[in-house]
């Protein structure tokens, strides 16, 4: 057996094992390598539309050359721009069938103007026309004009793969896309056309577009004098549904609790501005909580020799004074050596951490 014969063979081998193997995905695959394959067409035939041999268009060139718009030479320009050189299938696709785009440019470009149709559709078969799906271009679920009856996307519309059935889109199910799903309600509908509405956040069904529509009220909303859903202040209910440190606040259906600033002791709302009592070491100032300045009380609170006061948030901390460092809990003279003033930068921040005596935080 020749050589050509023996790869024919191998080709035709794996090509009857990928269709074995094929599935709708790989028919999706397929139609979409063609379908890019024939829009790249197309944006190569609009691309060199202007060009043509010379630039002027004289009476010579139209005699010899003005051919260019149907010469070989621009095919082979479109050619060469349909794939993408790093995508495999694209180009085996192009390698495989590049006969057919011969075919067509020469023969029947005229009376077949759209590749898609003629190539992908009609010639290789790997994809169907819109509306249709598998092997054989059946009609989708809901027909191929509006498939899913406009209110889904039909499985494998426009490929040879696909099983035709519908995934609705939000709002609407069964098996043609007809019916409304919870929370929505018919606004319109006939055999083969359905409008579905999203209910008032109030409902949990109903049959229109406000709170008044409500078959019944969704949790966090219940039934006014009117009979329309109203939401619940859950903030107001007694006991109170949030922890002591945190405050309530009421959203539409719900509620939430949130941590109080750390200046409060208890609060109504965010901010040191909604406390109810202030928190240790902070004390009320025109209706907002402050820190108190524990340094600059009358009494002085580090009472050890040789410490100096640091106030911080909401307490105050003791530290050996400059020249003096903590040892057994006592602030003494720290030795001076020699080098001590080549390096100060290095120096500084050890003695400010090593020399914090007792530091106060809530107590
Ligand atoms: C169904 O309703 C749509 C939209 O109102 C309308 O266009 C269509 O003609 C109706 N079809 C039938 C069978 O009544
Ligand atoms: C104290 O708290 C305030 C507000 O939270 C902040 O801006 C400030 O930097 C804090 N000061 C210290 C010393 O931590």
């Amino acid at each position: 057996m020749p050589l050509s014969d023996t790869i024919s063979l191998l080709f035709c081998l794996i090509s009857v094992l990928s269709f074995v193997n094929g599935n709708a995905k790989d028919a999706g695959a397929v139609c979409s390598t063609c379908k890019q394959i024939t829009d790249n067409f197309n944006k190569g035939f609009e691309r060199t539309t202007k060009k043509n041999f010379g630039g002027g268009n004289t009476a010579w060139e139209e005699r010899k050359l003005s051919k260019y718009e149907t010469s070989e030479i621009r095919l082979v320009e479109i050619l060469e721009g349909l794939c993408e050189s790093s995508s495999f299938e694209c180009n085996h696709m192009v390698e495989e069938y590049e006969e057919h785009f011969e075919t067509w440019w020469f023969k029947r470009k005229t009376k077949h103007p759209d590749l898609h149709k003629w190539f992908c559709i009609e010639t290789i078969k790997v994809c169907c026309p819109k509306g249709t799906f598998g092997p054989d271009c059946n009609s989708c679920v809901g027909g191929s004009d509006r498939p899913c009856h406009g209110n889904g996307k039909c499985d494998g519309d426009g490929t040879r793969g696909g099983s035709g059935k519908c995934t609705c889109d939000l709002g609407y199910e069964g098996e043609f896309c007809l019916d409304c799903s919870e929370r929505y309600f018919s606004e319109e509908r006939n055999d083969t056309f359905s409008l579905c509405k999203e209910c008032h956040s109030s409902c949990s069904t109903c049959t229109g577009a406000t709170n008044k529509d409500c078959n019944d009220c969704r949790d966090g909303w219940k039934e006014d004098e009117e009979e329309a859903c109203i939401d619940i202040d859950e903030c107001s209910k007694e006991p109170p549904p949030c922890k002591d440190k945190e405050y309530c606040l009421n959203t539409e259906g719900s509620y939430s609790c949130n941590v109080c600033d750390s200046r409060c002791s208890g609060c109504k709302g965010p901010g040191p501005g909604n406390c109810v009592a202030c928190a240790e070491g902070y004390k009320d100032e025109e209706g907002t909580c402050a820190d108190v300045n524990e340094c600059e009380l009358p009494d002085t609170v580090c009472t050890e020799e040789h410490q100096e006061c640091v106030n911080t948030n909401g307490s105050y901390k003791c530290r050996c004074a400059g020249g003096f460092e903590e040892h057994e809990g006592v602030c003494v003279q720290q030795d001076q050596p020699e080098v001590s003033q080549e390096e100060p930068a290095e120096d500084t921040e050890d003695t400010k951490t090593e020399n914090i005596l007792t530091e106060h935080q809530d107590l």
